[in-house]
């Protein structure tokens, strides 16, 4: 179901997004080389609760932590654990917040110290798949032009548009419809409307955009020629006059 926030609601979702944003600043100023991927989510868990809100990924569907942290070939839904993170890694960390019953939802993908030029530039790219979506994103707008830009952006900078997850609505939902995919045809796609809330995401790799999940944990997915991947998200509200960024 596509739901329509009315004021009340949408000053929830400005919350917990904020919240969102303020966590991942703080992930930002704190992850470093010699780091396990479960501390990270520690502190993603403490800078969360210490808001009064709730870190939505964990219990979903039986997830078992406060975030997805995914280093390098792992593109979204990296269980936290031992792994320690190496200088020269790029490590995506995706965390949701519900606080008055809303979800925020966003995801950035940090260099760990001196990281190579080539996953330098995908990451970039990556961000900038998320900015080409959002150009001239308003009501009325076909939902399927945001995958179009991101996957035209993509692809002509040589990248791969991972297929199997996309973009999606949030609420009092961390996933509702409709699903945002990073691909799709111009023009076509259901027509936006104003206060609806939806997550674009950009899953872009740097080889193929073919990706494979870890039959023992049931969640980590990887891309298939072990090449690295990024990540970048914001939970996006349509205006009639434009889209407000509410994680940014
Ligand atoms: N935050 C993810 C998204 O962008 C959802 C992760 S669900 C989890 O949709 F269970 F894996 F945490
Ligand atoms: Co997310
Ligand atoms: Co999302």
């Amino acid at each position: 179901m596509i739901t329509i926030k009315n004021e009340q609601e949408i000053e929830y979702m400005r919350e917990s997004c904020r919240i969102v944003k303020e966590t991942l600043d703080f992930v930002g100023r704190n992850i470093r080389a010699g780091m396990t991927t479960k501390q990270v989510d520690e502190l993603v868990y403490k800078y969360i609760t210490s808001c009064g809100a709730y870190p939505s990924e964990l219990g979903y569907e039986g997830y078992p932590a406060s975030s997805c942290v995914s280093v390098n070939e792992v593109v979204v839904h990296g269980i936290p654990n031992d792994r320690v993170l190496e200088d020269g890694d790029i490590v995506s960390v995706d965390i949701t917040a519900e606080k008055n019953g809303f979800h925020g939802d966003a995801c950035r993908t940090f260099l760990i110290g001196e990281v190579s030029e080539e996953k330098k530039r995908l990451v970039k790219v990556t961000e900038e798949c998320f900015f080409k979506a959002i150009e001239g994103l308003q009501a009325g707008v076909p939902l399927y032009n945001i995958g179009n830009a991101v996957q035209t952006y993509a692809e002509s900078n040589g990248y791969g548009v991972v297929r199997a997850l996309t973009g999606h609505g949030i609420g009092r939902e961390m996933h509702e419809d409709p699903a945002v995919p990073n691909y799709g045809k111009r023009g076509t796609g259901m027509r936006l409307r104003a206060g609806m809330t939806i997550c674009i995401e950009p899953m872009i790799t740097m080889g193929t955009w073919k990706v494979v999940q870890d039959r023992s944990d049931g969640w980590t997915i990887s891309t298939a020629d072990g090449k690295p991947a990024a990540h970048y998200e914001n939970t996006v509200l349509i205006k009639e006059d434009g889209a407000e960024i509410l994680t940014l």
